[in-house]
C-alpha cells in the first residue's frame, strides 16, 4: 500500500498558522503563489497550505497538492456562515455533501449539475467523516475548546455549549452578507445548513482524482447584514484554536 500522505488546506492564514506550527521537521516551497509547508504530524508526512479565498483558488491549490505533492487524503478546516436557523456561531459543520450553489448552465443542464460531470453532490470519505465527527465530538465533549479559547471572547459571541451537525455545505464565489441572498439558497437548497466559498471546488477535484476528503467548518457568522462583523471578529479571537485542535484530534486518530 502507498505511503500516507495527508494535504491540510484552509482558506485563512489565522487558521493555517495554528496548523503549520504542528509540522515537525517543516520545509516550504512557494508553488503558483502559495506557501506549502511539508513535514509530519505525530509521524504521518503532512502538507499544509493556505488556499485563499474561493472556488478557483481552492481548486487550483489542491490539484498541486495532488499532481506535486502526493497526497492520498485531504482534510479542510475553516469557517462558514449559518444558512439554517438552527446554527450559532461557534458551532461546528462536517459536511455530508458539497454543492456548488452559483453552478447555473440552465437551460443547457438542472440548476446546480456540474457540467459533464452530471454530478450536483460530491460525498465526503466515510473514514474520514467518521474520525472527524470523533474529533469534534471529543472536543466538545470534554468542553477542550472552552479550555483553550478566551473567556471573554466565547462570551463575545454567546458562545456556550456549541454542537456539531452533520449537513450539506454550499459553496460559491459570493459572502452571503444579507437575509434575502441567504433565504434564497435556503430555498433553492433546503439541505444546506451552511455557505462558504471553497469546499464544493475541492470536494470536485478530489473526485475527479478520487482523493478521500473531509470538510469541516465553524460557524463564524450568519450569513446576513451582521455577517461581516461577525465574521473579521471570530476570525482574530476565536476561529484559528479550532482548527488547530480539531486537526490534532483527527491526527490522534490516524
Ligand atoms: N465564510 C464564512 N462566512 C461566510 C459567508 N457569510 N459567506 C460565504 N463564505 C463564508
Amino acid at each position: 500500500m502507498s505511503e500516507k500522505i495527508t494535504g491540510i488546506m484552509g482558506a485563512m492564514p489565522e487558521e493555517i498558522n495554528g496548523v503549520v506550527a504542528l509540522l515537525v521537521n517543516r520545509q516550504e516551497v512557494t508553488i503558483g503563489g502559495r506557501t506549502y509547508f511539508t513535514g509530519t504530524i505525530n509521524d504521518i508526512k503532512t502538507v499544509v497550505v493556505f488556499s485563499r479565498w474561493g472556488k478557483v483558488a481552492a481548486a487550483t491549490t489542491v490539484s498541486t497538492l495532488i499532481l506535486t505533492f502526493n497526497i492520498t487524503q485531504l482534510l479542510f478546516t475553516g469557517v462558514a456562515g449559518a444558512i439554517s436557523h438552527q446554527l450559532k456561531i461557534g458551532d461546528i459543520v462536517i459536511a455530508k455533501r458539497l454543492v456548488q450553489h452559483d453552478m447555473d448552465a440552465r437551460p443547457l443542464m438542472p440548476q446546480f449539475e456540474i457540467p459533464l460531470l452530471g454530478k450536483t453532490y460530491f460525498d465526503c470519505d466515510a473514514y474520514l467523516l467518521t474520525i472527524a465527527q470523533n474529533a469534534v465530538n471529543n472536543l466538545l465533549q470534554n468542553k477542550h475548546l472552552h479550555a483553550t479559547i478566551d473567556s471573554a471572547a466565547l462570551e463575545a459571541f454567546d458562545i456556550t455549549v456549541p454542537k456539531l451537525v452533520v449537513g450539506d455545505i454550499a459553496s460559491g464565489d459570493q459572502f452571503i452578507s444579507g437575509s434575502s441572498s441567504k433565504n434564497n439558497i435556503l430555498q433553492q437548497l433546503p439541505a444546506v445548513v451552511c455557505v462558504e466559498m471553497e469546499g464544493a471546488a475541492v470536494a470536485q477535484v478530489c473526485f475527479e482524482y478520487d482523493i478521500p476528503f473531509v470538510i469541516v467548518r465553524t460557524i463564524s457568522d450568519t450569513a446576513d447584514e451582521q455577517s461581516h462583523i461577525d465574521f473579521r471578529l471570530f476570525i482574530n479571537t476565536i476561529s484559528s484554536r479550532y482548527a488547530v485542535e480539531i486537526i490534532k484530534n483527527i491526527y490522534s486518530q490516524f
